[in-house]
């Protein structure tokens, strides 16, 4: 069933939509580039990018997961056990750290393109997690993402997810901007 297939994809993507808010509760202190520029004059990735915030928001993506773990049950059909968790949490890892490590490279690009940290670059902002989410994912547990995102049905849950981001990006962010823990809403 479509909607079944949709509401699967969103609740097993969950973690990668938790990991950059994580980052942006939990960053802070040394930048991931340690302060250092790239051959362009610029910074590597800026001051925007910390190591508390890449481990925090990753942590908080797998902390997540765990929480939803049990809900494997419903669609596996088996038993909660060890071996279920552990089948759960190896994508929703791949998901959290790849979500940050997208976050990582669209700053990267950002800095190359010239733009400071903080300045608006639609996309990329929007998706970057999103790609470093599905790629990293897909490299470790390929037929996990080939099922949930891109063969038959799974192909709704790729649409849904990048139908979703867009807004879910901007409901977050002006939240975080609102609260004070980011200096723009986007
Ligand atoms: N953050 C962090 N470490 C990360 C990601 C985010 O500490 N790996 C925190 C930073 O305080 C950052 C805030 O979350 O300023 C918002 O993240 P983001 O919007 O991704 O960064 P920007 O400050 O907008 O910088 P950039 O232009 O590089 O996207
Ligand atoms: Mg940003």
């Amino acid at each position: 069933m479509v909607l079944q297939a949709l509401v699967l994809a969103f609740w097993l993507f969950i973690p990668a939509y938790v990991a950059n808010p994580g980052a942006v509760l939990f960053g802070g202190g040394t930048p991931v580039d340690f302060g250092r520029k790239w051959v362009d004059g610029r910074r590597l990735l800026g001051d925007g990018k910390t190591w508390r915030g890449l481990f925090g928001g990753a942590l908080t993506g797998v902390l997540v997961g765990s929480v939803q773990s049990p809900s494997s049950v419903l669609w596996t059909g088996d038993p909660f056990s060890l071996a279920s968790f552990v089948d759960f949490m190896g994508p929703v890892a791949a998901l959290s750290f790849g979500a940050l490590l997208g976050d990582v490279l669209g700053s990267f690009l950002k800095r190359r393109l010239g733009m400071n940290k903080g300045t608006r670059a639609p996309i990329l902002d929007q998706y970057d997690f999103v790609l470093g989410a599905l790629i990293l994912t897909g490299v470790a547990f390929p037929g996990w993402v080939a099922e949930h995102y891109i063969v038959g049905e799974g192909f709704y849950g790729l649409v849904l997810i990048l139908a979703l981001t867009p807004i879910l990006h901007r409901i977050v962010n002006v939240i975080g901007y609102r609260i004070g823990r980011k200096e723009v809403p986007w």
